[in-house]
């Protein structure tokens, strides 16, 4: 059977699921039915510095968007860090670390810019015997506006000198959870790295508005009228996760810094996917909130079954197995070519592949044949562009299949080049007529 344990900076739990700081995290009540559930982690929920805690909003914090049966995509949300005492918090985290000394328990933490503002908590944290420390420099409503959170994790400077008295005041891993509301996350990570982060986690929420009532015109969710914006999360969220993930993966930079990876994670499936992508364990919130502590069963199930089926021992022998395969565009070779191919007897005859390749692609697809409703892909036409594969309700029906070398492709009336050829050389690059001149 694969063995699920997870090293994460030095830090140990039974498998590579943490919940990330957020609700199913604020609380001794949940923390403790969240293990006996069987996560292998936590990181609490952000706590902020000693004195009268942040107030929330007392109506609606949440908005949604949702597929058409109902299933939540993606959570919006307006909540600020921990809402409760600092010392109910550190005196619930230390208990809850006492009874369950093989889990991993993470402090978030959040305070002001300022060196004196760390080097207080810091020693408040250690005494709980947390495991660590993750620096929420992600939150991107009403903490940001206060010079914390995203308001940090933008300016790179502030991350670096932050992780640097970090390190300076506690003997814990630190890890940085980086903000995705930036427009090259290769920076901030950078920047943690420079001050001498343990690793990063990311991503925090994204800045969203997810409606707007039309009879109100106020932005949802909406308080007394109005509405701000709020953290977008959940499945909608994790391609942008991943490609971030995979950023700092590849930057030769920050190459080798481990990762958490987090965002919209819902599946064994999905963390099997940010592992692969360079991440060393995943952080789930969405996921638990919409189904539950109990979740985290089938996660660890399904991660431990495809293992086994593909012959992973342990987690280490997938950590990070996709990273020399994301490339820049320019290399992508060119002279890979893929046809589409409809499987008649899936075929329930809907037409929706035909409209999409005949108003938005290469008018490849057919509607009638002899007069008969009939879809099928003429190959003289086709680019191999898989949308009709996405916008087929029949999973399978469609799928792409490689031309073979040597073989003749009917629609540029060439032969298939067996050769690996990409934009950097082609003869159509200016670049590459510039350097060949
Ligand atoms: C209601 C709510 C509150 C959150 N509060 C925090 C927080 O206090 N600190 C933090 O670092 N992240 C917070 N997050 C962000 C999550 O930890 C996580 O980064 C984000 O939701 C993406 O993961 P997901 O797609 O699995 O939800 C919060 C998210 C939600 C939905
Ligand atoms: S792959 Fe693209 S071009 Fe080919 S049939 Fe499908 S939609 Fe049309
Ligand atoms: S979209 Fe799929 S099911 Fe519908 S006609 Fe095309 S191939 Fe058939």
């Amino acid at each position: 059977m694969a063995d699920l344990r997870n090293n994460f900076v030095g830090i140990k739990s039974p498998n590579p699921f943490w919940l990330a700081s957020a609700p199913p995290t604020d609380k001794a009540y949940n923390v403790e039915r969240a293990f006996k559930a069987g996560w292998g982690g936590v990181v609490w929920k952000t706590l902020g510095e000693e004195g009268p805690p942040v107030v929330n909003v007392n109506g609606p914090r949440y908005g949604a968007i949702w597929g058409a049966d109902r299933r939540l995509l993606g959570l919006n949300n307006i909540e600020l860090i921990t809402d409760r005492d600092l010392y109910t918090n550190l005196r619930e985290m230390k208990q809850v670390k006492m009874n369950w000394p093989d889990r991993a328990l993470i402090a978030s933490i959040m305070v002001p810019c300022e060196e004196e503002s760390w080097k207080a908590i810091l020693p408040l944290v250690e005494e709980t015997g947390a495991d660590g420390i993750e620096l929420n420099f992600g939150c991107p409503h009403g903490m940001s506006e206060r010079g914390m959170g995203a308001a940090v994790g933008q300016v790179p400077e502030y991350i670096e000198m932050v992780v640097r008295w970090c390190k300076q005041y506690t003997r814990m891993p630190v890890i940085t959870k980086l903000t995705p509301n930036i427009t090259d996350i290769r920076r901030p990570a950078r920047a943690a790295k420079a001050g001498g982060t343990d690793a990063v986690s990311l991503i925090n929420t994204i800045n969203s508005i997810t409606s707007v009532n039309l009879d109100t015109f106020s932005p949802e969710p909406s308080i007394d009228g109005r509405g701000s914006h709020g953290g977008y999360c959940g499945p909608a969220v994790k391609p942008i996760a991943l490609n971030m993930v995979a950023e700092i993966a590849r930057d030769p930079e920050t190459q080798g810094l481990p990762i958490s990876g987090i965002g919209g994670v819902t599946t064994w499936r999905d963390a099997a996917e940010f592992l692969a992508l360079g991440a060393g364990n995943v952080q789930v919130c969405t996921a638990a909130m919409t189904y539950g502590f109990k979740i985290v069963q089938e996660m660890i199930s399904g991660l431990s079954d495809w293992m086994d089926a593909k012959g992973h021992r342990n987690l280490d022998d997938i950590t990070g197995r996709a990273v020399p395969n994301v490339s820049d565009w320019q290399y992508l070779n060119l002279n890979y070519i893929a046809k589409a191919r409809i499987d008649q007897d899936a075929c329930i005859k809907c037409g929706r592949c035909h409209i999409a390749c005949e108003d938005t692609s290469h008018q490849a697809i057919t509607q009638f044949v002899n007069g008969v409703r009939h879809f099928e892909v003429m190959e003289d036409e086709c680019v191999g562009c898989n949308l009709c594969v996405n916008v087929c309700p029949v999973e399978n029906c469609i799928t792409m299949e490689q031309l073979p070398s040597g073989s003749l492709d009917e629609r540029t009336g060439k032969t298939v080049d067996p050769n690996y050829a990409n934009w950097t050389t082609h003869p159509n690059n200016p670049m590459a007529r510039q350097a060949a001149e």
